[in-house]
């Protein structure tokens, strides 16, 4: 990873805590609920997904991030309550995320899954009241993030995963789960920056080839350093697919065929986004630092 892209991102990083940090200050939120939804959404994720969306605004040479924050936000609280609900005894069962006791153990059951329930209607919420983006910019967004989240989206791919446990996926079948439980969110990401970028139809139709590419990526990487990662940097379990009897690109092909899968899919997705035709540095540097990332 170059200096440059580094600096990006940890720039995007203070720019998106800074909002999240700001949303519950003056509310009415019941006091144990709000502290649940906090331990999570300010425990200190990469917070890639809202650095991308930025990313792909800035790749149409946009600087009023302004306009962005509010969905950025909204799309770090959706995939915060995931987290939660995926480290639930029902599904994954972990004990650690982020550095820190999952949700459920620092709190209860009951509470981590309503502290995900309040992330997830309130992000809804956050873009409905944006007043920077005009009553027909947030219809697009709000019908595209729901979609990207819900039973074709994100929650498809969490019950594919689940269903998948104990059996052998082929790789065409856990290239869907991939696609859905985590390239759903990161395609959003993407769209959501490029529409709010005002691209044109034929870049939006690039982009999300790009992004269908990266959020593949983004997972088998994930499931790579499920086996070989670092507990501390990742701040959460190893080993936790193998124990739930997960399909993984790891347990396919091999931690070497899975790195060979990274390669071509890389190859891909950077061949969409020269189409795309846009400022694709930003996007470009994290395509890499997505497959070589060690948390
Ligand atoms: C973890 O996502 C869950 C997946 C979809 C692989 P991240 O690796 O982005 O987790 P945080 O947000 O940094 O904690
Ligand atoms: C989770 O995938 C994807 C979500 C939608 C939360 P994993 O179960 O592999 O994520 P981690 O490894 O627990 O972060
Ligand atoms: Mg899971
Ligand atoms: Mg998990
Ligand atoms: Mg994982």
């Amino acid at each position: 990873m170059n200096y440059s892209i580094k600096n990006y991102i940890q720039q995007g990083k203070e720019i998106v805590e800074q909002k999240l940090s700001s949303l519950y200050t003056d509310t009415n939120i019941p006091e144990n609920l709000k502290a649940s939804m906090e331990y999570s959404l300010l425990a200190g994720g990469k917070r890639l997904r809202p650095i991308l969306l930025l990313a792909s605004y800035h790749s149409f040479k946009k600087t009023d991030e302004a306009k962005t924050l509010r969905t950025a936000a909204a799309l770090e609280m959706i995939h915060t309550y995931s987290l939660i609900h995926d480290d639930l005894p029902a599904m994954d069962d972990d004990d650690y995320r982020r550095g820190a006791l999952t949700n459920h153990k620092k709190f209860d059951e009951a509470t981590a899954i309503l502290a995900g329930d309040a992330l997830l209607t309130n992000s809804f919420e956050l873009i409905a009241e944006d007043e920077l983006l005009t009553a027909e910019e947030k219809v697009f967004l709000i019908t595209e993030l729901s979609h990207a989240s819900g039973p074709e989206g994100m929650v498809a791919g969490q019950v594919l995963d689940m269903e998948g446990e104990m059996s052998t996926l082929s790789l065409e079948e856990l290239e869907k789960v991939h696609e859905h439980k985590t390239g759903k969110l990161i395609s959003f990401a993407i769209i959501a920056g490029a529409y709010l970028g005002n691209a044109t139809e034929t870049q939006l139709t690039h982009l999300k080839k790009f992004a269908y590419y990266l959020g593949i990526i983004f997972q088998v990487q994930d499931d790579i350093l499920d086996v070989i990662g670092d507990q501390e940097k990742l701040g959460k379990p190893v080993g936790s697919d193998e124990e739930n009897e997960k399909s993984t690109y790891p347990n396919l092909l091999g931690l070497e065929g899975a790195k060979n899968h990274l390669s071509a899919y890389t190859e891909k997705a950077l061949q969409a986004l020269q189409e795309a035709n846009i400022e694709q540095s930003y996007l470009e540097q994290l395509l890499y630092y997505f497959g070589e990332r060690d948390h």
